[in-house]
């Protein structure tokens, strides 16, 4: 499926505005510049198919992809759609419009019912902040399953990879929906996204 091309088909800004349920939906979050949009870029191999910066605040809406014919030449491949999402936390915007997103993505994350897995990225130089646990502790009381994924892992060195892999996957200890697995990447360098894939395919043909 990330062999085929894929387009932007819908971009929400509210609730209200989500298209009718159907394909299970793969949800990219976290905070505001971890690099949602530009994983999702480096999945698909489409440098621009969703818009990246590097000032915090870029994604403003649910923004929906769909691999190309969709509605057409699918063959026996589950419909699926990836949802990149405004970061939480800082955001280069008016205190108004950054509660108006975050709001738009609890909401999201806590009822969409054709939400089959959520992937919380999480900046490697950082690691989990509260504003992270808060979306872990919300996705554990929804029961959405949902896995880690480290971004950006070339600003450091491989030791600290590993121990930051080690260290999170033992603070998930204590969340029941979360995957146990985390996986490490770089949009940068093309790393981890194979697992990425596989992972997401393995989802959606559950
Ligand atoms: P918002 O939509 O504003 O919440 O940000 P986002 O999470 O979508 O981040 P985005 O993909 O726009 O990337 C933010 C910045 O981080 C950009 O300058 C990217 O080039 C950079 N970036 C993203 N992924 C990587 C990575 O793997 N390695 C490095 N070195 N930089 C990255
Ligand atoms: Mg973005």
């Amino acid at each position: 499926i990330f062999n085929r091309p894929w387009i932007f088909i819908r971009g929400v800004p509210s609730m209200k505005f989500l298209p009718p349920a159907g394909p299970a939906e793969i949800a990219f979050a976290g905070r505001s510049n971890v690099g949602k949009s530009s994983l999702i870029n480096a999945l698909v191999q489409q440098t621009g198919l969703a818009r990246t910066s590097n000032t915090p605040g870029r994604t403003q809406e649910l923004n929906y992809f769909v691999p190309d014919g969709y509605n057409g030449d699918m063959g026996d491949l589950p419909p699926i759609a990836l949802v990149d999402m405004p970061g939480y936390g800082y955001a280069e915007a008016p205190k108004a419009q950054v509660d108006a997103w975050t709001a738009l993505v609890f909401d999201y994350l806590r009822g969409r019912p054709t939400l089959k897995r959520v992937y919380v990225l999480i900046d490697s130089r950082h690691g989990i902040k509260k504003n992270d646990e808060d979306v872990l502790k919300l996705l554990d009381k929804a029961a959405v399953s949902y896995q880690i994924v480290l971004t950006k892992t070339d600003k450091i060195k491989p030791p600290a990879v590993e121990k930051l892999v080690r260290d999170t996957a033992a603070l998930l200890a204590k969340h029941p929906a979360a995957y146990p697995e985390i996986l490490a990447t770089s949009s940068e360098k093309s790393s981890g996204l194979d697992e990425l894939r596989q992972a997401i395919v393995t989802v959606i043909n559950q």
